[in-house]
């Protein structure tokens, strides 16, 4: 049985002293949780101080991306290990924002997949399709070329261990979430692929997160859905409280 894994993308909001008290805050209202991962992704500059109030609390603590090389004159960026010793253990690499701001590639997330994975970092690797490649019919063909080429070279082993997060672009931000039927076709079908590219163990142990305008509300009907096993929130978990209620509905499964 896969645990759920609830983590909260905060994207480029929260000071150092705000993110401090919102662990603290987190960290009492969770005390004891078991059943399912919950993960904070704070700007880098907060990951530290993050990761210091996250100790002895059940939250885990995730970098919203990272740099594919692991060291050197690459001005502005932060390596896996630099991430890894400011106390995090997961890393959120290929959102969307950084696909479509930043030019990443499929290639790109790759090198930083298996980056991560060398520096004993957990990757939640984002996949999905924008409006118009839905509206087009091709989301599945995206979808398959996401986690083909994301995913390229790896191990059946470290597939099991890693996160993919299904953020359909046109739902991120929006407050329309795909509906029910939407993200169990979609996520059935990666795990579909996972299974014939991977084999049973990647594809059973490897979990799949819904990211895209999920709030307290509708958590329950994402989370029923087999093959959806948690979410990727960012609006929705910059209040504790919100967080924590979605955190809740995720105990549900
Ligand atoms: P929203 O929850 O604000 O739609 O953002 C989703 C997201 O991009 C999480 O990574």
């Amino acid at each position: 049985m896969r645990i759920p894994v609830v983590a909260a993308n905060w994207k480029m909001f929260k000071t150092t002293h705000e993110a401090l008290a919102y662990v603290r805050e987190l960290g009492s209202l969770v005390k004891g949780f078991s059943g399912v991962e919950i993960v904070v992704a704070p700007p880098f500059t907060a990951l530290l101080t993050a990761a210091e109030a996250a100790r002895n609390t059940p939250i885990g603590i995730a970098a919203q991306n990272m740099s594919a090389e692991k060291e050197g004159a690459f001005t502005g960026e932060v390596s896996a290990t630099m991430i890894k010793d400011a106390g995090a253990t997961y890393v959120i690499l290929g959102h969307s924002e950084r696909r479509k701001l930043f030019g990443e590639t499929d290639e790109l997330v790759n090198r930083k997949v298996h980056a991560a994975l060398a520096a004993e970092l957990v990757p939640i690797v984002c996949v999905g399709e924008t409006l118009e490649e839905r509206d087009a019919g091709r989301t599945l063909e995206v979808l398959d070329r996401q986690v083909r080429d994301g995913l390229a070279g790896l191990s059946a082993e470290q597939v099991a261990g890693l996160i993919i997060a299904y953020e359909p672009v046109w739902a991120i931000g929006t407050g329309r979430n795909a509906t029910p039927e939407q993200a169990d076709e979609a996520h059935r079908h990666i795990r579909t692929r996972l299974r014939e590219w991977f084999g049973e163990a990647a594809a059973d142990g490897c979990r799949i997160q819904y990211g895209g305008s999920v709030k307290p509300d509708n958590i329950g009907a994402l989370i029923a859905l087999p093959d959806v096993d948690g979410a990727l929130v960012g609006g929705a978990s910059l209040q504790v409280n919100s967080f924590f209620d979605i955190i809740r509905g995720a105990l549900a499964r």
